[in-house]
């Protein structure tokens, strides 16, 4: 939730600002605003809307813009306290015109602080928490000042050291001082920044992909420590003032992963680079002696042969690739395995000891949810494993254990790659967890992973063939509603093709487990209601595949109009479906892998049709980071 960029170098700052922003927007886009310090001046702009309405903004202003000043930053908004308006757009300043702040997160004793601060005759120009923090820091800076104090980068950043202290909740604040140019303050709790290393110049941003273009150098912080950048050094230290270090990594992707690559949207060509995020995440992943290797693992092998019971944490389509994850793990590795929503877990007081594993699922590693679900579990001392896509972020590193998929950079809303690569990695540890515990032997690992690496291939191919399905999404666009259903792993898929549908196309979507359906929902059906059916494969679960056969012709018999994805080779469902979509053979419990693709194409297709902003749906962001 948020984006945020700042940068401090040579060269002006606005266009690395704006292009670093228009790499975030994934993150919230209610508003956008940036401040550039130049010649002594804080110059701002600021607009609510789109990242688009304020470079509107900027082009219309007078002849010398926004300036060439050499420090900046920016922030692309998602909106918690006050609403998307310009008035509350970032950056907020002091009362005095001196420092702008930008902020993601919430601080949540923000009533407290405005409330001392109107007081104290400060006038507020804005509904949101961040303000407060703007006129904080000037009023510790001026309070440092009147004891003798000099003006300079290492003020301010004790300036935010001091208010840092005094914010509760989450955030990552970042400040400039229009006295101190050449420096950019940060101070992060519980929400993301990670500083890019340049030659002479320095980044704070959200994620790495807002300044990958310029350096592939990055420094990653750890909680409760303020970093400030110079464009001759990072200096990082804690809230207590305790110099800290941070830990230095190379990113080892590009800024052409993070393009759209001749897409119309990043969430098709996301769905196109799923064959080689599954083929990337799976790759170096068997040991010689077969065994699975995670990234890391402060885990030992008696730790994992000790668990007795295993938690999924997740939220969204990361939780659906949790419920898939449970088929897996109890078949594989025959303990229990529960799926909690990260929201629900800490509330219902779950029963976890040292020998429950907790596995949190994450795309972003950020989630607010996800991340509090694994602190709980961790306070309780369970282990916890995380799978994640983004390295150096809160959830990995705050897990005991960490596997991560290597999709690459998901900038689309919509989850696709990632949740196609959660399943991988879910695999992967059900399988670890199976050869560890002694119930699966190095070849019976080794051949499903052969299965798993046979799935790049029958992706490709079924990705090749995917026009019917945009014909047919064209078609839905003015459906009132689309049931899915689906049986065992075939549920979740439901789920989340239903899900898919709602975020991008607007549209009433539900998800059933099949043999649910005549428990109550059924009466939704209507006339010509489309109904989209996940057949399991008849080679796997014979017995499953006939019940879900049985459910679909009940749905028929009241006038549904049925949309199958069956297996290639199961002729006999032609006769109940309205459009068949065929998918490649794989065994039963991989099959998601392949049924979820045309559920993402179609709500691609249906949203686009409908006008939508594929990529950026409304009332959405990426990165989860409140509760
Ligand atoms: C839906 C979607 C969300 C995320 C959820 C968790 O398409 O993307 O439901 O899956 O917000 O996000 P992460 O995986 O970053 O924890």
């Amino acid at each position: 939730m948020c984006g945020i960029v700042g940068y401090v170098g040579s060269r002006p700052a606005l266009n690395i600002v704006i292009d670093g922003l228009r790499r975030l927007e994934y993150r919230g886009y209610d508003s956008a605003g940036v401040a550039i310090i130049d010649s002594g001046v804080i110059q701002t702009e600021k607009k609510a809307g789109k990242l688009a309405n304020l470079e509107k903004a900027l082009a219309e202003r007078a002849a010398d813009g926004i300036g060439t000043g050499t420090t900046g930053i920016g922030h692309t908004r998602w909106a918690t306290h006050g609403g998307p308006t310009d008035r509350n757009a970032h950056p907020h300043l002091s009362a005095d015109g001196r420092i702008a702040v930008i902020h993601n997160g919430i601080i949540e004793n923000f009533a407290r602080l405005r409330a001392e601060l109107e007081a104290a005759g400060i006038e507020f120009q804005s509904d949101t928490d961040t303000e407060c923090a703007a006129h904080l820091i000037a009023a510790e800076m001026r309070a440092l000042r009147e004891s003798g104090a000099q003006d300079g980068p290492a003020l301010l950043a004790e300036g935010m050291r001091r208010v840092a202290n005094r914010l509760e909740g989450a955030f990552t604040l970042l400040a400039t001082d229009v006295n101190v140019p050449n420096a950019v303050v940060a101070a992060r709790r519980n929400s993301p920044l990670v500083v890019g290393r340049g030659n002479g110049e320095n980044f704070l941003a959200s994620d790495v992909s807002a300044f990958i273009e310029h350096t592939r150098e990055a420094v990653e912080l750890g909680q409760d420590q303020i970093v400030l950048i110079t464009p001759e050094g990072i200096e990082i230290t804690g809230f207590d003032g305790s110099p800290a270090v941070g830990k230095e990594y190379h990113v080892d992707w590009d800024m052409s992963a993070a393009e759209k690559g001749g897409y119309d949207w990043f969430m098709l060509k996301e769905i196109a680079e799923q064959p080689q995020a599954i083929a990337d995440t799976l790759l170096g992943r068997l040991s010689e002696r077969g065994e699975i290797i995670l990234d890391e693992v402060r885990l030992t092998d008696q730790d994992l042969r000790d668990v007795d019971k295993v938690f999924i944490v997740a939220c969204g389509t990361a939780y659906h690739a949790g419920m898939v994850a449970k088929y897996a793990i109890e078949h594989w590795v025959r303990i229990p395995c529960e799926v909690e929503l990260a929201s629900e877990f800490r509330y219902r007081d779950p029963i976890l000891d040292r020998s429950t594993l907790v596995i949190a699922i994450s795309q972003s590693g950020e989630t607010m949810d996800t991340l509090m679900a694994l602190r709980h579990a961790k306070e309780q001392k369970a282990r916890v494993l995380a799978i994640c896509n983004t390295n150096g972020s809160t959830i990995p590193r705050e897990s005991d254990a960490v596997l991560y998929t290597h999709g690459g950079p998901e900038i689309a809303v919509a989850s696709t790659k990632a949740f196609l690569t959660q399943l991988v990695a879910c695999y992967l540890i059900g399988l670890h967890l199976a050869q560890v515990r002694g119930v699966m032997y190095s070849d019976e690992v080794a051949a499903v992973v052969e299965k798993l690496q046979a799935t790049p291939d029958s992706l490709r191919t079924l990705l090749s063939r995917m026009d019917d399905v945009r014909a047919l999404g064209r078609d839905l666009r003015t459906a009132s509603t689309v049931l899915f259903i689906g049986r065992h792993v075939g549920f979740p898929v439901a789920l989340e093709g239903a899900l898919k549908l709602k975020e991008l196309a607007y549209m009433h979507a539900e998800g059933f487990a099949a043999g649910e359906l005549k428990h109550g929902s059924i009466s939704l059906i209507d006339d010509g209601t489309p109904v989209v059916c996940v057949v399991p494969s008849p080679a796997g679960r014979g017995v499953m595949r006939d019940k879900v056969v049985s459910n679909i012709q009940e749905v028929r018999a009241r006038g549904a109009r049925t949309i199958v994805i069956a297996e290639e080779g199961d002729e006999d469902v032609r006769q109940f479906a309205d459009h068949l979509i065929q998918v490649p053979h794989t065994p039963t419990l991989l099959a998601p892998l392949m049924t979820t693709v045309p559920l993402q194409i179609l709500a691609c297709e249906i949203a686009a049709a409908r006008g939508n902003d594929v990529d950026q749906p409304r009332n959405l962001a990426k990165s989860v980071t409140v509760e």
